[in-house]
């Protein structure tokens, strides 16, 4: 099916585009009350994620309301685990709970390599039906977390300041740390490129927890899976965000990959320099930005786009959006977005 607005993908490829495109990262759910109302009647997060329809519906929402350059597929990174065997549960206001965390020898050898066509067959059909409703309008953006922020989760065992029990791991086990993250890598390989063939346009893998590792630590326990899955995935463009991993931006001008994308503690400049001139930057405006006045968000978005000039830039947060974000706020964004890079 021909895209009506391929802004987004030439943008990824490097061909030229009219203007910026733009989306933001957790565009949907969080910040809309349209969401909140579907929300409302289920039991629960893993409901809405695991009903194909429902997931659907929600991803579509911010196209249909905010006017954004593409859709990002309603899932979350911890179907992953999920799928290798560790259960999540996601408990209201905190955030996701791993009853059972991996610990021992054993454990590792327990988890599964994941067949996505049996386990993760919901994002699946939930990435066909979104495809089948969204008729061409925007690309679909499918994606998984970095093997690396797997791991933290899995042996954490839930949302942490530090992950300390996770980065033991790398220092006290580093062997069965690397298998477990070879088991995660793979998964995710299988995952990805079943999202592809399901529709997905393209490809982002969040490396939420990439700054909380030292440099030589990123490069061992992070960096070559992530290299590995991009090495796999020829079919469509990918968008490795790894968040807080400045120090490796010299390291990320040579994966396989199309974008690279910054969080807002990153130097453009800095950023360009170091990635050279072959990949797309995305972002990077702070998501407390929109904070602001709506001059404020005017003021800082044009400011946002100088620095990354007219060629190979998606426009985004550099994190995901906050949940007490006012939509109005992210209109503002995005319409900034897309007069001021008018070309
Ligand atoms: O718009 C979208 O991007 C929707 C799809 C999406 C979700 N999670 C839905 C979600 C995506 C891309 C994610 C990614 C995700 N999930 C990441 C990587 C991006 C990042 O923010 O760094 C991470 C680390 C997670 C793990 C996760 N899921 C946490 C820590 C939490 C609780 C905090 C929170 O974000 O609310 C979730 C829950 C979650 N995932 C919600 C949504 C809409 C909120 C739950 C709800 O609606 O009840």
């Amino acid at each position: 099916m021909q895209l009506k607005n391929d802004l987004f993908l030439r943008a990824a490829l490097g061909q030229p585009t009219e203007r910026t495109p733009v989306w933001l990262m957790r565009q949907a759910g969080r910040i809309l009350p349209e969401y909140r109302a579907v929300r409302e009647r289920l039991s629960g997060f893993k409901e809405l994620v695991e009903t194909p329809e429902l997931a659907a519906e929600v991803t579509i929402q911010p196209v249909d309301l905010l006017d954004v350059d593409a859709a990002i597929i309603f899932s979350d990174i911890l179907v992953v685990p999920e799928a290798m065997g560790c259960t999540y549960e996601m408990i209201e206001k905190r955030g996701p709970l791993f009853p059972n965390t991996i610990k021992t020898a054993a454990d590792v050898e327990n988890v599964r390599v994941a067949d996505p066509h049996e386990h993760l067959n919901y994002v699946l059909e939930a990435i066909k039906v979104t495809k089948r409703e969204l008729n061409g309008r925007v690309p679909l953006i499918g994606f998984a977390g970095a093997p690396w922020t797997i791991f933290a989760y899995m042996v954490e065992g839930s949302g942490s300041k530090t992950f300390s029990k996770a980065r033991k791991m790398l220092y006290t086990e580093p062997e069965l740390s690397h298998r477990l993250l070879q088991k995660i890598t793979d998964t995710t390989i299988a995952y990805l490129k079943a999202q592809v063939a399901a529709g997905a346009d393209l490809i982002q893998i969040f490396d939420s927890w990439a700054g909380i590792l030292p440099p030589a630590h990123y490069q061992e326990f992070s960096y070559r899976y992530i290299d590995q899955i991009c090495k796999a995935l020829t079919e469509v463009p990918v968008t490795v965000f790894a968040k807080g991993a400045f120090f490796a931006m010299a390291d990320f001008a040579q994966l396989d990959c199309q974008v690279i994308g910054l969080d807002w503690n990153m130097n453009i400049q800095e950023a360009r320099q170091a990635i050279g001139e072959n990949k797309t930057l995305q972002g990077n405006l702070d998501p407390c930005a929109l904070y602001n006045s709506f001059e404020g968000v005017k003021q800082e978005t044009r400011k946002m786009l100088d620095a990354f000039g007219p060629h190979r830039h998606i426009a985004n947060l550099g994190h995901g959006v906050y949940p007490d974000t006012d939509p109005e706020k992210v209109k503002c964004f995005i319409q900034t977005v897309k007069e001021y890079s008018q070309r």
